[in-house]
């Protein structure tokens, strides 16, 4: 699925250093899991979770429910429900809501000017060839501080990245590392997508990365920039 700050284009890189040490039987969790781009190439014991109503709302129609997603939407309806949540379905919402610029919530309609694209079937293929591999996922939808995680888990963070992240947003970046040092004591072998980390955490891997955030909050633009994945070691 398109997603702001999807990390399908890492996951080969990334996911053979997550797994390097898993247990048969040991959870792997992502308190982040958005679009569902890394928790997909992933098999057995899983948690996936994201603070996000309406998207949460959506993957468990699609995965539990066999929902089937409408292959179209007109730029009316999408207006509608975005300026009249209640009169639909969280899950209709959520599936709706991130077919738009840049995979950003209800951030525009996609139309192609040219008319080559069919953006609502991209989207629908692309949800729809993830399901088979998301099937035994277990779904939670709180904020990161409030999961509850096995003993023992291989923990995947790729949170709201703190250069692009507004201050509106509210996400407190010093209290979710310390999170990250609290887990890492507990035993959890926990690993974050960031660009940069305090001087306690120490980068495991890193690759030049064109990113399409915005900055500060304001949108556009591209900016040269290293994706890294770090993990605690003071
Ligand atoms: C960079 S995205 C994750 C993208 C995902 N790894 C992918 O490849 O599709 C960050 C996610 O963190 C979620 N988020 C923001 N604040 C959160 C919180 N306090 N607890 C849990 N999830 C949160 C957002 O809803 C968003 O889906």
């Amino acid at each position: 699925m398109k997603y702001m700050g999807s990390k399908s284009r890492f996951a080969k890189d990334l996911l053979p250093i997550l797994l390097k040490d898993r247990e048969n039987d040991q959870y792997y969790v992502e308190p982040f899991a958005g679009g569902m781009n890394m928790m997909d190439k992933v098999s057995g014991n899983r948690i996936a979770n994201d603070a996000h109503q309406e998207l949460m709302a959506m993957w468990c129609a699609l995965i539990y429910d066999n929902w089937n997603p409408p292959s179209f939407v007109s730029e009316a309806l999408y207006l509608d429900m975005r300026d009249n949540p209640e009169a639909f379905k969280s899950y209709e919402r959520g599936y709706v809501g991130f077919n738009s610029y840049a995979g950003k919530w209800f951030a525009g309609y996609r139309r192609d000017k040219e008319g080559k694209r069919d953006y609502w079937r991209e989207h629908y293929n692309n949800i729809k060839r993830q399901i088979p591999f998301l099937k035994g996922v277990e779904l939670r939808n709180q904020s990161y501080l409030e999961l509850d995680i096995p003993e023992n888990s291989i923990i995947y963070c790729d949170p709201p990245y703190e250069a692009t992240t507004s201050y509106r947003s509210g996400f407190d970046h010093v209290k979710f590392w310390e999170w990250c040092r609290e887990k890492s004591k507990e035993g959890h072998q926990v690993f974050i997508s960031e660009y940069r980390a305090p001087g306690d955490f120490y980068c495991v891997w890193e690759r030049d990365a064109k990113s399409t955030f915005s900055y500060n909050g304001t949108s556009g633009g591209t900016k040269e920039s290293k994706e890294r994945l770090f993990v605690y070691q003071p």
